[in-house]
């Protein structure tokens, strides 16, 4: 199965995110009530916290069609222009990692967000002139790990801005329960509690889990995901009580072991580790430091005495 057949289709459907959701539903009801195109939207947050999901769903419940793009996929000028100009009335444009366009296609956007007009450059030199073709109104959803990346201008032409927040251990085992049933998987409550914790609040990754969990149960139990077919599952997969995986231990350790517990700077942290500094900053320090284990300070990054405790290391007299 794929994981758009997991993805809830309706705000009714969607668990979690209760602000968000409410939010998107009176604009969405009052775009319908007022046939108009539903304003830009920006959402951003972690990955994982179900970005493409509420795009699909507020297309199908605007009665629109979506078309999904992202910012490194939109290479030229040109790019863009065939796909605004190829949007039906009020449709949706979803363009997912919207921080990563280029500053020559952020350009053509603002005219197409602003006024749905493309402006665009007839000829060379002083007998250049511009021409401008007049776009159906339509709805930009972009989504982005880090608004703090995004242009001001471009910032400022989305009329609705939503963070998403890190799910709670209740709405992850709803989510849990909800993929449990639509695999036609048994699990009892407690595992899907143990899974929850286990997930760095990410609905993504509880459903990984489930799936490889349920791997584990059909080979080694007889399909039913018992709390202690989860917790055997779970160690197998190296996460640890806390929900941390391998890379979030290496991460920690590394600042313990090589930068004596911190302040330390990311650049710094990201060669002792051989990764991007981007994949630290978005995809593993994010839920690190909203559990406590890692502060950000203007010196750099450094771990909480409850990182010492849950890795067993004793934190060094300075
Ligand atoms: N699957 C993944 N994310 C979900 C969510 N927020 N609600 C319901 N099912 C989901």
């Amino acid at each position: 199965e794929f994981e758009r057949d997991l993805r809830p289709l309706s705000f009714n459907e969607y668990i979690g995110q209760k602000q968000v959701k409410e939010n998107l539903q009176i604009f969405v009801r009052a775009a319908l009530m007022r046939q108009e195109a539903l304003d830009h939207v920006l959402l951003y947050g972690p990955p994982g916290l179900g970005k493409t999901t509420l795009a699909y769903i507020i297309a199908r419940e605007l009665g629109v069609n979506i078309k999904i793009t992202s910012g490194p996929a939109i290479e030229r000028p040109g790019d863009l222009a065939a796909i605004l100009t190829n949007l039906g009335e009020r449709d949706l444009l979803f363009i997912d990692e919207i921080h990563r366009l280029h500053p020559s296609i952020e350009e053509i956007l603002y005219p197409a967000m602003e006024d749905f007009a493309l402006d665009i450059m007839i000829g060379k030199g002083p007998s250049a002139r511009s021409m401008r073709i007049n776009l159906s109104p339509f709805t930009l959803v972009g989504a982005t790990t880090k608004a703090g990346q995004l242009t001001s201008p471009l910032r400022d032409r989305f009329g609705v801005n939503l963070r998403l927040e890190f799910y709670d251990k209740e709405d992850l085992v709803n989510i849990l329960m909800r993929t449990a049933k639509i695999l036609n998987v048994n699990i009892e409550t407690q595992a899907a509690e143990r899974i929850a914790v286990c997930s760095r609040g990410t609905p993504r990754i509880a459903n990984r889990l489930l799936k490889r969990i349920r791997d584990y149960a059909q080979v080694k139990a007889d399909g039913v995901i018992t709390s202690a077919v989860a917790e055997e599952g779970l160690r197998l997969l190296d996460i640890d009580l806390h929900g941390l995986d391998q890379n979030d231990r290496r991460l920690l350790l590394t600042i313990i072991d090589k930068f004596n517990g911190g302040p330390a700077g990311i650049d710094s942290i990201a060669a002792a580790l051989n990764e991007e500094t981007s994949t630290i900053e978005d995809i593993y320090e994010p839920y690190l430091i909203q559990q406590g284990y890692i502060f950000r300070t203007s010196r750099g990054r450094m771990v909480s005495d409850m990182a010492y405790e849950h890795l067993g290391r004793a934190k060094p007299q300075k």
